[in-house]
């Protein structure tokens, strides 16, 4: 559908407890950074997944604990852990999609550029090690900050020669999910009904909910555009000052990506009506990666969707002219960082 529910009905108490899962467990995942505030929730997840018959735990320490305990939940998945560089190619073999949350996250008062430094590498090196090990997976970036780490992933990959544009996404669904959930409250509306698609990049204003596309059709006052559009770009920044120094979105985080995660399989298994937004290459605009829905197939993005660009709002139309210097500029930094190391 389009809203991507991440559902799941509950068995009846006569099905055997194991077996009663209708669909065919069949894909591995890997998660790199899996020990981390984001990885175990998000871990846990997936693990509640009957498309996945192998979870494999990738961290540079504390990983052996966080597996030994979600290999006993009774459900379909293998659950293995693999430490430190030495393991993490078998952690990556065979596997038909990777999740990247590994990297240190915002504390109050920090922007998701400050994390350049740190989780540039990170990603870098993690994706080296992807393009060796799994090059036609699904890559899922989450690690901060996006509007640069994937265009990072993406030369890594260049450069590797294995670079596939419909296989390499950066994570935004959390904006999606804020986005449903501040319009369902603000308007009353049931929350499983709203689909609002959040189009741009992932920090400050580059993030662009497109309220005026707001499923079931709803209408806002130009204060409520602006207070919504605001919160949402700021949501993260909410939980960051609510954590005082603890970190930044891990649960919602989780959920988001487990639900991402839930789309690629399904896309993967033949499900022929997926669509998600995220931020990938992209010729919707002049930037050379955008954020936006896009439909996923069993290749990976399957259709781009224009017609989301097209009828915005005045509002939408400024705020994208916008934010385009900032996110051109994003996507640049992480050019040149990885053109700058080969
Ligand atoms: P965390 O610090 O709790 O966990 C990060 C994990 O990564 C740790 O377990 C750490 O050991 C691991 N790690 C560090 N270097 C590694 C390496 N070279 N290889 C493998 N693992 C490594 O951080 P948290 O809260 O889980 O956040 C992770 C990232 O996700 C941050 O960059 C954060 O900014 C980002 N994030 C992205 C969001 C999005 O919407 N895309 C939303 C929220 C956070």
């Amino acid at each position: 559908t389009l809203r991507g529910s991440f559902t799941r009905k509950a068995q009846k108490p006569n099905q055997s407890s194991n077996h009663g899962l209708q669909l065919q467990a069949s894909y591995k995942v890997a998660i790199l950074g899996a020990a981390g505030g984001i990885g175990q929730p998000l871990a846990l997840l997936i693990k509640m997944s009957p498309l996945v018959s192998a979870l494999n735990l990738y961290d540079i320490a504390n990983v052996k604990g966080v597996a030994a305990d979600l290999s006993h939940c009774n459900t379909p998945s293998q659950v293995l852990d693999f430490t430190g560089a030495s393991e993490i190619g078998n952690c990556l073999k065979g596997v038909n999609v990777v999740v990247i949350p590994a990297g240190v996250p915002r504390k109050p008062g920090m922007t998701r550029d400050d994390l350049f430094n740190i989780n540039a590498n990170i990603v870098k090196t993690l994706v080296e090690t992807v393009a060796d090990s799994c090059p036609d997976a699904f890559i899922h970036i989450i690690s901060n900050p996006v509007n640069s780490t994937v265009p990072i992933a993406a030369e890594v990959l260049k450069q590797k020669g294995v670079y596939d544009p419909k296989k390499l996404f950066g994570v935004t669904t959390l904006d999606v999910v804020r986005a449903n959930t501040f319009v369902a409250e603000k308007k009353n509306l049931k929350l499983i009904d709203v689909d609002v698609p959040v189009i741009g990049g992932h920090a400050g204003i580059t993030i662009l909910p497109l309220l005026s596309k707001t499923k079931p059709s709803v209408s806002f006052t130009d204060e409520e555009v602006e207070q919504l559009t605001v919160r949402i770009q700021n949501a993260g920044t909410e939980v960051v000052e609510a954590k005082a120094g603890a970190g930044s979105a891990t649960l919602s985080m989780a959920y988001a990506a487990a639900r991402f995660v839930e789309s690629s399989l399904r896309a993967l298994d033949g499900d022929g009506d997926v669509y998600e937004c995220s931020f990938v290459q992209s010729d919707l605009t002049d930037l050379p990666f955008f954020a936006s829905r896009v439909k996923l197939g069993r290749k990976g993005i399957e259709a781009m969707i224009p017609s989301d660009l097209q009828g915005l709002s005045e509002y939408e139309e400024k705020a994208l002219e916008a934010l385009k210097p900032e996110l051109k500029a994003s996507i640049e930094k992480g050019i040149a960082f990885a053109q700058k190391q080969p």
